[in-house]
């Protein structure tokens, strides 16, 4: 079984680590490639990360978000997301850094570019750059305007680490774009957030 207390040391450690990288500035390509780097030793820990302590969504629901630490200031957020085969994300931004690493299955990211110059409100165009298969062993970086689009395919509920530059719940100016209509809206947060007692009250 997983040792509760080594997790949250490390868990910690870690995030000290990354805010001493995003304290030092501009978080950039290369800050961003550092932070995914402390992040992957995380979620290879898989034992840490498992049903026992963050189920699977059951029924209808296809996603299951953990909180495992989140700054008081609201910064710094890091979470669990347990996603079942056939949850799709719409294409939508950040406003914050946002890093990915995998701990099991594959969650395949889209990644897409803004065509438009943004001037016309709700309007937006995209184009598909590529898609990436975020899977263990790897992981993914995007900057506060990057754009991407989640899809879990296969047959396995998948469990991702996302670490975000700011809490989810902090993010009311992100938005989520309509590919069919070329037009964008705010994105709600989606699932609600659940606590873990173990990590969260740390
Ligand atoms: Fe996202």
């Amino acid at each position: 079984l997983p040792n509760p207390n080594q997790r949250r040391h490390t868990v910690q450690q870690t995030l000290s680590r990354m805010r001493l990288i995003a304290a030092s500035g501009a978080v950039e390509r290369p800050q961003l490639a550092d932070i995914l780097s402390q992040l992957l030793p995380l979620a290879a820990q898989t034992d840490w990360w498992q049903e026992e302590d963050f189920p699977a969504p059951s029924g209808d629901e296809r996603h299951a978000r953990y909180l495992i630490s989140q700054d008081a200031d609201q910064t710094l957020a890091l979470y669990l997301n347990v996603m079942r085969p056939g949850r799709r994300i719409a294409p939508h931004n950040h406003t914050t850094w946002a890093t990915i690493a995998a701990v099991n299955g594959v969650e395949f990211n889209h990644l897409y570019q803004r065509l438009d110059d943004g001037s016309r409100s709700g309007v937006a165009r995209l184009a598909a750059i590529s898609t990436v298969a975020v899977q263990p062993g790897s992981g993914l970086a995007l900057l506060p305007e990057d754009i991407h689009a989640v899809e879990i395919r296969g047959e396995q509920p998948i469990r991702h680490l996302h670490l975000y530059g700011r809490a989810l719940e902090a993010l009311t100016e992100r938005i989520c774009f309509d590919l069919d209509t070329d037009s964008y809206a705010l994105m709600p947060v989606g699932v609600t957030t659940l606590p873990h007692c173990n990590l969260a009250a740390s």
